[in-house]
């Protein structure tokens, strides 16, 4: 089969590094792709969100089948683009990516089908939101812009002030667009935090391992919130009996509720989840693979994730046995300096062979451009290396020997992954 994965990133360089290891795949091609990928499928320059090139291109090329990995793709319909072309895609419809693209769907959804999430309230006007958190008085409490914001549209405010100039930064100053027409007002919940994906074809859920991120920029959990700077799998918190608890309570529930709606979901679904004292809880969904959470999981995958997701796009995941390895595997995530706020661009990375890798683990470019058989920074987020072992001590150990022989100007990492 020839394929298409829709994407640059980390997250996509797992992709192709898994279905490269499918007898399937005959040929991979990735749109736009980066300097990392470039060493594993032939990468075409055309913009993620270009849905006339990338169907052009898929006819032309003659894909069988294309895989859209980001959320902004997903939601302005990609999907359904490729479909309506007769190229058959994985990934949710924009109908069902409104899971992720709309936080006020999503949380009204959860509360009409009774799926467990912090308490919330909808604002469509700055004047009602402040005058119901000043009523409320309880702080810290979250508020979160309604759409897409490149994962930056919440803001935990700890007291009035901070609450006040959010809600209008966000709905009156419009730092995030139009996706701060709206904005939800939640409870702020404490609790370990667990992320796990799902394949789902809209019939039958069936979860991946789970993996834990680590969203802010600093050891300690210090500093802004990032894209992720790390991550493990499986989680350390997400026992048996708790993974039980949410099939019951959150996965099926929710699967069930977009059918209900009209807006079956496929493709891969994102639980991020908050273990609270009082049982687990959404904190958002993701219409996709998460990242770098799939640099964890996938290399632990065992079946081959082509026929996985083929069994997703033709409803037949009930049928396809997934087999995991029970090894751990950790994810250290190599940033420019200044991410996530100003970072330079175009600096030479050193330490890594023809193609991007190093010994001891697995490198997954982010944003990286090759040039002339050398490698250089083009993003925030550069490199993922990645490592597995018997035991998460062992690969975080792997992991971060690979990190220490790679190196470019101000490159910045945290050093207590896992920990
Ligand atoms: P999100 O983009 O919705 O995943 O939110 C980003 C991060 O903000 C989450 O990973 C949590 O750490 C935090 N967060 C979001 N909602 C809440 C909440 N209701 N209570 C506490 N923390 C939250
Ligand atoms: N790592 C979080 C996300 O993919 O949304």
């Amino acid at each position: 089969m020839k394929l298409l994965v829709i994407g640059g990133g980390g997250r996509e360089h797992a992709i192709i590094r898994k279905l490269s290891e499918s007898p399937k795949a005959e040929k991979i091609y990735c749109a736009p792709g980066n300097g990392g990928i470039s060493c594993d499928a032939q990468c075409v320059p055309i913009d993620a969100m270009d849905k006339e090139a990338m169907v052009a291109f898929a006819k032309a090329h003659h894909i069988d089948f294309a895989v859209v990995a980001p959320d902004d793709p997903l939601a302005a319909g990609m999907v359904d683009a490729m479909e309506e072309a007769g190229i058959p895609a994985f990934g949710p419809t924009a109908a069902a990516a409104v899971i992720e693209s709309s936080k006020v769907f999503s949380k009204n959804l959860m509360k009409r089908y009774g799926i467990p999430t912090a308490g919330y309230e909808v604002f469509e006007d700055s004047g009602a939101a402040i005058a119901y958190i000043e009523k409320n008085n309880t702080f810290p409490v979250v508020v979160k812009a309604d759409g897409l914001a490149l994962g930056k549209g919440v803001i935990i405010a700890e007291d009035l002030q901070a609450a006040k100039s959010a809600v209008q930064s966000i709905m009156e100053d419009k730092i995030f667009g139009q996706s701060g027409n709206k904005i939800v007002v939640e409870e702020f919940i404490t609790g370990p935090e667990v992320s796990v994906l799902a394949f789902t074809d809209g019939k039958t859920l069936k979860p991946m391992v789970s993996s834990k991120d680590h969203k802010r920029a600093l050891d300690n959990d210090k500093g802004l919130n990032t894209g992720g700077m790390g991550t493990v799998s499986p989680n350390p918190y997400y026992t048996d009996e708790i993974a039980r608890e949410c099939m019951e309570t959150i996965f099926l529930p929710t699967v069930a509720a977009m059918n209900k709606e009209g807006r079956p979901f496929k493709g891969c679904l994102y639980f991020g989840l908050m273990l609270t004292e009082s049982g687990p809880k959404v904190i958002e969904y993701n219409c996709r693979f998460g990242d770098p959470e799939t640099q964890v999981v996938l290399p632990r995958l065992k079946s081959d994730l082509l026929e996985i997701m083929l069994a997703v796009r033709n409803e037949r995941l009930a049928e396809t046995d997934i087999v995991w390895s029970n090894e751990a595997a950790a994810c250290v995530v190599m940033a420019s300096g200044g991410y996530p706020a100003k970072y330079e661009k175009g600096l030479e990375i050193t330490g890594l062979d023809e193609n991007g890798q190093t010994g001891g683990a697995t490198v997954y470019h982010a944003g990286t451009k090759k040039e002339n058989g050398k490698f250089y920074t083009s993003g925030g987020r550069v490199l993922g290396v990645t490592a597995t072992d018997a035991t998460l001590e062992g690969a975080l150990k792997k992991a971060y020997s690979a990190v220490s022989g790679i190196h470019f100007e101000g490159a910045h990492y945290r050093t207590d992954i896992g920990k």
